[in-house]
């Protein structure tokens, strides 16, 4: 098939490339010249594992080609994947669908006679492929298209392995001829026995937010366990897999941590929120989730300016992580930007150390220092906040960090040490939902 994927970001370029992989015919589109430019010198513009290599295997087989004409891609193709941002609207939180319309617009006006599938790839709200049809048959009342609704679902960081690897693949037609289309884009898939679920448009759009709207709620359900936990003196882990182990509830999404970021989840869950209100229909949990989720990144900042005795004034406090997750150079509403702004409105001066997103953060954040090793980050800190779980800080060297900090405290907002560990090597330690374990007999007796 000949495939133009218009956008590519993180989204994009994952599925364009992965398309060309499957032995697809695939030109990546971006208004973005710059980025255009460095794909095709071979640079990636994102940081993503194995994208690299997976990208330079298919230009070289002459599967894979970057351009900024989006006509003449969209021209030259059988399928069209919308594939560009939807970011939060200024002000009320709806999706924004600017990027998506002027994309269906420069769609409209480049496709010819032939029939075309045109499918969002893009998260967006129910109703938007009505809206995309309309757009297009406006511009073109004789045109022969369908569009068709096919969400994504890979992470971040683990993205090429989830494309290729699917739970499952959603896709939203109304009539056969994008059914067979689809098929055909997707077969190598077929091939792999990943499940194909072909439903009605409207329930394909709704399912992507539904299911970001449910990790969301997860996540933050075990968060609210956690800060109980603290305050009952046991460990969140111990609840997380004695519950996660029930097949009805499952293992994943059961970490708690300083709240989901990233460049769906908030945005998503905002969204899902304002349609419902829009339809009369409001959702109670996910706007609750929403509201305890936005409180939880100050809280956590107060948990290490309690871990500071009280205050960060005049501190210098190291963060190790700025990436929402590991494995992205994704910063988009990560937990550490508010964290970090937090403590800076208390007073602190901040360093911080990032593997791979330290660029993007430059302009956000001009008031703080970007250290270029852990080293450098800890030295003279006051506290050490661990705030992505990279690998590279799993093993921290705590006699040296001992040595070179001005005082030996830890606030890992991940969990990802044993307490007893941190603090047998002489330093303050905190984390999410772990509290004092009470000696029963003890709090028992004192009560009495
Ligand atoms: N990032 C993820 O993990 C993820 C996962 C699943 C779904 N999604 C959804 O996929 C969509 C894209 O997300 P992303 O993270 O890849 O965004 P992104 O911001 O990384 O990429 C979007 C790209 O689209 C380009 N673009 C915008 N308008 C254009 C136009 N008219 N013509 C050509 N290019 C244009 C931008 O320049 C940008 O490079 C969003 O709706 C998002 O919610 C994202």
């Amino acid at each position: 098939m000949r495939i133009a994927v218009i956008g590519s970001g993180y989204v994009g370029l994952v599925s364009g490339t992965c398309f060309a992989d499957f032995g697809h015919n695939v030109c990546c589109v971006d208004q973005n010249a710059e980025k255009i430019a460095l794909l095709k010198q071979g640079v990636m513009p994102i940081y993503e594992p194995g994208l690299a290599e997976l990208v330079s295997s298919n230009v070289t087989a002459g599967r894979l080609t970057f351009t900024t004409e989006l006509a003449t891609a969209v021209s030259g193709a059988d399928v069209i994947f919308i594939a560009v941002g939807t970011p939060s609207r200024r002000g009320d939180g709806h999706a924004d669908l600017c990027h998506v319309y002027d994309a269906t617009r420069q769609i409209g006006a480049a496709i010819g006679t032939d029939h075309k599938v045109i499918v969002t790839k893009s998260t967006v709200p129910v109703g938007t492929g009505d809206e995309v049809e309309r757009i297009l048959r406006e511009i073109r009342p004789n045109g022969r298209f369908s569009v068709v609704s096919n969400p994504e679902f890979l992470r971040e960081g683990a993205a090429i392995d989830d494309f290729k690897r699917p739970d499952r693949i959603i896709i939203g037609v109304e009539d056969d001829a994008a059914r067979t289309v689809m098929t055909e884009v997707y077969r190598p898939l077929f091939l792999n026995q990943a499940p194909v679920i072909f439903m009605r448009r409207r329930a394909a759009e709704l399912t992507k937010y539904a299911a970001n709207a449910f990790l969301a709620t997860k996540i933050t359900f075990i968060n609210e366990i956690a800060d109980l936990c603290e305050v009952i003196g046991t460990d969140v882990q111990e609840v997380s897999r004695g519950i996660g182990l029930d097949n009805r509830i499952g293992p994943k999404f059961l970490h708690a941590g300083p709240g989901f970021g990233g460049s769906c989840f908030p945005k998503d869950t905002l969204a899902l929120m304002k349609t419902a209100l829009d339809y009369e229909k409001p959702l109670r949990i996910v706007e609750t989730v929403v509201a305890v989720n936005d409180q939880r990144k100050r809280s956590m900042a107060r948990k290490v300016v309690a871990a500071c005795g009280g205050s960060v004034r005049g501190r210098r406090i190291a963060v190790l992580g700025l990436t929402f997750k590991p494995n992205t150079d994704d910063t988009r509403e990560a937990p550490s930007l508010a964290i970090i702004q937090a403590l800076l409105d208390g007073g602190a001066q901040i360093s911080a150390y990032d593997p791979k997103g330290m660029d993007h953060c430059r302009d956000m954040l001009p008031d703080i220092e970007f250290a270029s090793n852990v080293n450098e980050c800890a030295k003279d800190a006051s506290a050490l906040v661990i705030a992505t779980e990279w690998d590279a800080f799993r093993a921290l060297d705590f006699a040296n960090l001992r040595e070179i900090m001005a005082s030996p405290v830890v606030i890992d907002l991940r969990n990802i040490y044993r307490p007893d560990e941190v603090r047998a090597a002489g330093f303050v330690y905190e984390s999410v939902g772990r509290g004092e374990v009470v000696d029963i007999a003890m709090s028992a007796s004192s009560a009495a």
